[in-house]
Formats: C-alpha cells, sequence, structure tokens
C-alpha cells in the first residue's frame, strides 16, 4: 500500500549532545551530571566516557554534509546545557551559544528544519547541590537556561523540545541510579519526575513570549499490554501504563495527574506527593503545541505483589513465542506504534504529534565492500514508517518522524557498543559511513514511498 504522508512531513534524524559531541572541556563548557557519573568506575560499559563520542563538536560540518547527502527536512539534536549555563545559573558562556547559532544557521542554510532539544539528559553537574531534578530549584534554573537559548535562537528556531523522556529520568536517574545522576532513591524519582514536568511548564512560558516557536515535550511511551487474559494482569497493564504513559501525558494534555496512579505513588513512597504544590498541574497542562513520541517497543505485564526492588504491584516479562529483537533484546513491534499513535489521536485530540525518536539497536559493521549491510534496520525503518502510515491515514496527526538516530553514538550506560545509526561511526577515527539503512532512508524520503 502506498505510504500516506501529509505534505510539509518533517523527514529527519536525531541525536542528543552528550552521545555525539565530545569536546568536554571546550569553549567553557561546565561539567553535566554525566561527566561525573562517567567518573564512576562500572557506571558505563567498557569505562567509556563522552569525552570523544563522535566528535560532533568539531565535526559538526560533515555532521551538516551527511544531513545533507540523506536528503531530510529536519535534525533533531540537542544543546548542551551546561556549554550555556557551566555553573548551572547565572553567568552565561557565549561560545556555547555561538556554536549552536553557527549549526542552526548551517542548517537553515541546507534547508533543514532545525528541533532543538533543551535537556536530553545532561543537566549541569552544579545543580546537584540542590539534588539535581529531585530538588525544586531545577525549575527556575531551567527556565532560565531556556530564556538565553531561546534569545540567541528562537528568530530562527520554530521547533523546540523542552524535555526529552521523563519517565527515563526518574527511573534510571533517581529510582535505579542506571542513569546520571545515580541516585536510588523512590521519592526522590517521583520529585524530579514532577519537577521535569514542572521545567516544561517553565520552559514552555518563556518560549511563548517569543512569537513562532512550537513547543512540546518528548515522552517515551510504552504500550502495556497484559501477558494474560486475567482480570489481574489486565489491572497490571493499566497501573504501568499509569506509571510509564499517563503520569507524563495526562498533566501535559489534560488537567493533572491520574488518580489511579497517584494513589499508587502514594502507597509506594508511604505518603502524600507533597513535592506538588498547589498550581503546579496548572503550571503543567495547556503548554504544549505538539507532542514528542519516543517509540521503541512495549511492555507485557503481569500483576505481582509488591516487595524489595519491586514498589508497585506490577512486573515486565518477557513476550512469549518467536518475536523479532533487536540487539539488546528488545522486542520490535510495529503494530503496537500503530496503536500508540491512534491512542493519541483519540484519546489526547487536537494534539499534533511528531515522532522524535524510533529505531533499534543493530551492531552491524561494514564489510569487505567497505558498506554496512544492516538488512534488518531496514526491516525496523520500513515496519515502523508502515505502521505510522496506517496511522495517519486513519486520522492521526502525525507532523514529522526524526528516526534514532543519524550515527551510531554513545548509548549511555550502554558505553558504544549498542549501534543505532543510519551511519556508522568508525570511533578510533572518527570516520562515518553512511549504512544501507541510510541509503534506503533517504530514497524513501526522495520518493515519499516504501523502496522495494
Ligand atoms: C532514548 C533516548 O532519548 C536516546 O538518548 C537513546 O539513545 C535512545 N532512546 C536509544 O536508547
Amino acid at each position: 500500500m502506498p505510504l500516506q504522508i501529509p505534505p510539509d512531513f518533517l523527514w529527519g534524524a536525531a541525536t542528543s549532545a552528550f552521545q555525539i559531541e565530545g569536546s568536554l572541556d571546550v569553549d567553557g563548557r561546565g561539567e553535566s551530571v554525566w561527566d561525573a557519573f562517567a567518573r564512576r568506575p562500572g557506571a558505563i560499559e567498557g569505562g567509556a566516557d563522552g569525552s570523544r563520542a563522535c566528535d560532533s563538536y568539531r565535526r559538526w560540518r560533515e555532521d551538516l554534509a551527511l544531513l545533507t547527502e540523506l536528503g531530510l527536512g529536519a535534525y533533531r539534536f540537542s544543546v548542551a546545557w551546561s556549554r550555556i549555563m557551566p555553573e548551572g545559573t547565572g553567568r552565561v558562556e557565549q561560545r556555547g551559544l555561538d556554536h549552536y547559532e553557527r549549526f542552526v544557521d548551517g542548517l537553515l542554510e541546507r534547508g533543514i528544519v532545525p528541533v532543538l532539544t533543551l535537556n536530553h539528559w545532561d543537566m549541569p553537574q552544579a545543580l546537584m547541590a540542590s539534588g539535581g531534578w529531585a530538588g525544586r530549584e531545577s525549575v527556575a534554573a531551567f527556565g532560565e537556561y531556556t530564556q538565553e537559548v531561546a534569545e540567541r535562537l528562537a528568530d530562527r528556531v520554530e521547533w523546540w523540545i523542552t524535555q526529552n523522556e521523563p519517565w527515563i529520568i526518574a527511573l534510571l536517574g533517581y529510582r535505579l541510579g542506571l542513569h546520571a545522576p545515580g541516585v536510588t532513591d523512590l521519592r526522590a524519582s517521583a520529585a524530579a519526575g514532577h519537577h521535569v514536568l514542572l521545567g516544561h511548564g517553565a520552559g514552555a512560558d518563556v518560549l511563548r513570549s517569543f512569537p513562532g516557536t512550537r513547543v512540546g515535550a518528548a515522552l517515551n511511551l510504552l504500550p502495556c499490554v497484559p501477558a494474560t487474559d486475567s482480570a489481574a494482569d489486565a489491572e497490571a497493564a493499566v497501573g504501568s501504563d499509569g506509571y510509564c504513559n499517563r503520569w507524563y501525558l495526562d498533566p501535559l494534555l489534560r488537567e493533572g495527574y491520574p488518580e489511579d496512579m497517584h494513589r499508587h505513588w502514594e502507597r509506594a513512597i508511604g505518603g502524600p506527593l507533597d513535592f506538588i504544590h498547589d498550581g503546579d498541574e496548572a503550571a503543567i497542562s495547556g503548554r504544549s503545541d505538539f507532542l514528542g513520541v519516543n517509540y521503541y517497543t512495549r511492555r507485557v505485564m503481569v500483576a505481582a505483589k509488591p516487595g524489595p526492588g519491586r514498589p508497585f504491584p506490577w512486573q515486565v516479562v518477557s513476550p512469549g513465542g518467536d518475536v523479532a529483537r533487536t540487539d539488546d533484546g528488545s522486542e520490535i513491534a510495529p503494530q503496537a506504534f500503530e496503536d500508540l499513535l491512534l491512542r493519541i489521536h483519540h484519546e489526547y485530540p487536537g494534539t499534533p504529534v511528531i515522532v522524535t525518536e524510533n529505531g533499534g539497536a543493530f551492531g552491524e559493521t561494514p564489510t569487505h565492500d567497505g558498506r554496512v549491510h544492516d538488512t534488518r534496520r531496514i526491516a525496523q525503518l520500513r515496519d515502523h514508517v508502515s505502521a505510522m502510515s496506517r496511522a495517519i491515514e486513519a486520522g492521526a496527526d502525525v507532523r514529522g518522524y526524526t528516526y534514532w538516530s543519524l550515527m551510531d553514538n554513545l548509548e549511555w550506560a550502554m558505553g558504544y557498543r549498542p549501534r543505532y545509526g543510519l551511519t556508522y561511526i568508525d570511533y578510533p577515527t572518527g570516520c562515518r559511513t553512511i549504512k544501507d539503512s541510510g541509503h534506503y532512508y533517504a530514497e524513501l524520503v526522495r520518493t515519499g514511498q516504501l523502496p522495494p
């Protein structure tokens, strides 16, 4: 079936600053929470850090050339917060702003629409003095940072993403300690999630005073399905959906937190969520011009008794049967992507969506012909673009799709092992090679149809 893609659709690719830039001590950049976390022994696989990554802070012209070669119309990238506010608040580093201004101008000269993320997890380490996102001071600091970036770039950047994956920040950063800042405290995790959302509100309020900007947050949404047809598993799926999805969707796109999940949270932390102040929910809602959707996989759920390490009455299980998986074991589930886009259309009507991430870890490397024959990524891309097209045909208001990722990069705590790119990075040399999937995507974007 031919693809049903609306006119002016943004076809693009995505990256984030810490994952690609390197040059951590250049142009007055301050330390970020990931710099500090990477120094903890064992925190990042292989002892990797972001000191070089794809070397994009220096090789940004090559990245622009890649985007042009792929014929992409949009690029989602992030500004490194600690390059702009090295001490977290107060002093502004103009050299950081100069860099992103040059980069944005380079995109615009090539007719590529910038989609700018403000917080892709690399908060200035200085803000940890007040608890990072677990502390309420983070909200004003984020507003201040947004103001500085907007003053420089809002005259030429239309699409702004305040926060990337609030649930992952709360879960991996503050509950499980697997991501920076490495905190393991359930209450801090709940507070962090709330302050990240409040930060969205504060950032959006700043951006709204700059005409022509559109603001959204990017959520990693995980369709939750029951493992069996038992009532208990159905309830577990609803609970898990509350935890990962509705806890963020509802305050952003409706008017406050969902009550069922509010009760789960209170039970889990054994007290009231007193970090949610009067007026906070009103300061989060009604401030999204669009929703960014990061989609990778779904979750299969069973009911389970809370206990050590399990604060809520549910548990994720591996999907049964012979399902297709990426290198990191995630199920490849394109049908759930179509269902998710339609769910947003029905349950949060009037919300335009940009698919801000979709992709998978597939580790193919160059063969003797110098090319990367990553047929699994091609299949993943094809199946998800088809799913998105079906959702659009059924009414979903999807305005863009930025594939994760333009290139292989630092996959956080997993280091450089997982490869998500349309472009292969040879880390020792920094050399970039477009993979077969990149060529496939370029053809798709050029013709508006799936290549044979
Ligand atoms: C989510 C994150 O936004 C991104 O930074 C990460 O690399 C990808 N998904 C893949 O895990």
